[in-house]
C-alpha cells in the first residue's frame, strides 16, 4: 500500500469513497483560480466522480495523491513525467482545501511527495510553475528546497488573461544514474 505519512498529513492515493470531501474542498475558486483549467469550477459531485475514476485504485505508479489530514481528503498533490529525454523530470503541483491553509501542510506534503520521487523512483529533478503571484506556492516551494530559475513572461493565459509563471526547480543530489533498462540505445552507442 503507497502511503507516506508526516507529522501534520499522510499522502496516500486517492479513494471512491474521497468524493464528498473532494467536492467540499475543491468546489472553490479560490483554490480553482492558482490551477490549470483541468481543475473545474465549480467542483461538481460528477467531476469528482469521473476524477477519482481515472486515478485508478492499485497497480502502476499512481501519479495522483491525495493529501489525507486526520482521515480526511484534504487537497493533492501529484506529477508529471517528462519523456524521451526529459523521462528523468518531472513536474509536481499541489493544492489544499482553503480550511487546511497555513498550518504547513502542504509543504510536509511536497516533502514527502519529493523524498519518495527522488529515493524511490530514481528522479533527477522535480520542477514546477506556479503563476508569479502565488507567493504562497512561490514560499512552499523554498520551503520544499525547490529554488527559482526563470521568471517565464506570459508563458499561460488563465481565465482568459495572459500570465507570467515561475519556474522553481529540485535536483536530486542522491541520483542513482541511468540503469541499463532505462537506457536501450548503450549496446549502439559503445558498439560505434
Ligand atoms: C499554495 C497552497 C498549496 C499552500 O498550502 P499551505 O498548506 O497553506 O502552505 P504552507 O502552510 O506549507 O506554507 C505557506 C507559506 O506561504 C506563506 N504565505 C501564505 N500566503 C502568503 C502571501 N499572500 N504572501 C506571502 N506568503 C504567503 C505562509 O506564511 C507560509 O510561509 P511560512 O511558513 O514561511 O510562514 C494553498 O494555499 C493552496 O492550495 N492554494 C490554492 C492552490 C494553489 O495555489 N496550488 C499551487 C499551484 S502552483
Amino acid at each position: 500500500m503507497m502511503e507516506l505519512r508526516g507529522t501534520r498529513c499522510v499522502v496516500r492515493r486517492w479513494r471512491k469513497g474521497d468524493a464528498e470531501a473532494l467536492v467540499r474542498q475543491a468546489d472553490n475558486l479560490s483554490v480553482a483560480r492558482h490551477l490549470r483549467d483541468r481543475f473545474p469550477h465549480p467542483y461538481t459531485p460528477a467531476d469528482a466522480k469521473a476524477f477519482l475514476s481515472s486515478v485508478g485504485a492499485n497497480g502502476h505508479v499512481p501519479e495522483n495523491l491525495a493529501i489525507d489530514v486526520d482521515g480526511q481528503a484534504a487537497g493533492g498533490v501529484g506529477f508529471s513525467r517528462g519523456h524521451d529525454v526529459e523521462r528523468f523530470s518531472a513536474e509536481v503541483g499541489y493544492w489544499l482545501g482553503e480550511q487546511y491553509w497555513g498550518r504547513g501542510v502542504a509543504t510536509e506534503a511536497l516533502l514527502l511527495v519529493t523524498g519518495w520521487l527522488f529515493e524511490r523512483h530514481n528522479l533527477l529533478r522535480l520542477f514546477a510553475l506556479p503563476f508569479a503571484d502565488n507567493l504562497a506556492s512561490a514560499r512552499v516551494l523554498e520551503k520544499a528546497g525547490y529554488t527559482r530559475e526563470a521568471l517565464l513572461r506570459s508563458s499561460c493565459v488563465k481565465y482568459g488573461v495572459p500570465r507570467d509563471q515561475l519556474l522553481y526547480a529540485r535536483v536530486n543530489a542522491g541520483w542513482e544514474g541511468v540503469r541499463r533498462a532505462d537506457f536501450p540505445q548503450a549496446d549502439r552507442l559503445t558498439h560505434g
